[in-house]
């Protein structure tokens, strides 16, 4: 596996090796720290290439002053072992100067160059609590897919949100690479896997299986409906009584819970038990071995 550090090493190796017109390749942007969830898009991504492309790049634009860019778990020699095992062709490992040129102050105030939005689907759930967040992920993926130029690239359905503001930007900025979506890879107990969760205990990390439970609850509820359409409240109460041992506990402190449309995000009044729903969340779970150390996990479910 090559491992390259500049826009230009990379150019010039896609130059070299991988023919756009014959070819497909497949691209996977993470930030580290790799789990089965990032792997399972690699595997994806192999299975469907000739070429697999990963890239490695804790992005600064898109953490918040108040956030924890410094903290990031970086684990990058095994990270690059996996994915060399993998059978990753390449990887892109930038600095944060090879990405932002003029420079990236954490103070969105002192930023300079070019930065790309996508409104209508960023500000609400995730963007609200971060705000800034899905511009900087936004601009990173933009600039990472004209770098790498796949033809394909794999997004977790983790990252929901995130998906469906990269896949709208790909498609009305015109982006020659096909987005595509793989479910949420989860632990033996329902809980997603992510980079922060080895963040808790396995006390807190057992209690924190109950987010995808109740999610689930409420999806199953909605399903066995008859009728066209169930009362948003009646879902919401259906994910609450299972939260509400563990809020009441101080284990749970809910940051949103949204039962929106999956392809437009607008909170539903009243939810139609067919097709096209997202009910999602962000739960912040204190952890029980060292109270001070709060972790904000997401997790979503499609109905
Ligand atoms: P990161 O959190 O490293 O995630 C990289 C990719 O792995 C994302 O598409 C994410 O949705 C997917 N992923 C994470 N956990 C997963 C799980 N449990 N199951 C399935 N897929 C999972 O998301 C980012 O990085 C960044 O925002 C990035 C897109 C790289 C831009 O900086």
């Amino acid at each position: 596996m090559k491992v390259l550090h500049t826009v230009k090493e990379v150019v010039d190796w896609r130059n070299t090796n991988v023919d756009r017109k014959t070819q497909t390749s497949g691209f996977v942007p993470t930030m580290g720290c790799l789990h089965e969830g990032h792997m399972s898009l690699i595997r994806e991504s192999k299975k469907e290439n000739d070429f697999t492309i990963a890239s490695i790049f804790v992005n600064p634009s898109q953490f918040a002053p108040t956030e924890d860019l410094d903290k990031y778990p970086r684990t990058l020699q095994n990270d690059l072992n996996l994915l060399e095992s993998s059978g990753v062709d390449m990887c892109f490992v930038p600095g944060a100067d090879e990405m932002y040129p003029q420079g990236i102050p954490l103070r969105v105030e002192e930023q300079r160059g070019p930065f790309v939005t996508v409104l209508g689907v960023s500000e609400q759930l995730e963007g609200r609590t971060r705000p800034n967040f899905f511009r900087g992920v936004a601009t990173v993926v933009t600039k990472l897919l004209n770098v790498v130029l796949p033809t394909h690239a794999y997004f977790g359905q983790k990252d929901y949100q995130q998906y469906t503001v990269l896949q709208m930007m790909a498609k009305e900025l015109f982006m020659n690479t096909e987005l595509k979506m793989m479910p949420i890879v989860r632990d033996s107990g329902g809980l997603a896997l992510s980079s922060r969760n080895r963040y808790l205990c396995e006390d807190s990390r057992e209690i924190s299986k109950n987010i995808y439970r109740g999610l689930k609850a409420a999806v199953s509820k909605l399903h066995k409906q008859d009728g066209a359409k169930m009362e948003r409240s009646v879902l919401l109460d259906t994910v609450q009584e299972i939260w509400a041992p563990f809020v009441a506990s101080g284990d749970f402190s809910v940051d949103y819970l949204s039962i929106a449309d999956a392809s437009t995000l607008q909170e539903l009044d009243q939810v139609p038990n067919s097709i096209n729903v997202v009910i999602s969340c962000a739960v912040y779970v204190k952890d029980r071995a060292n109270g001070s150390t709060v972790v904000r996990l997401i997790d979503n479910i499609l109905a």
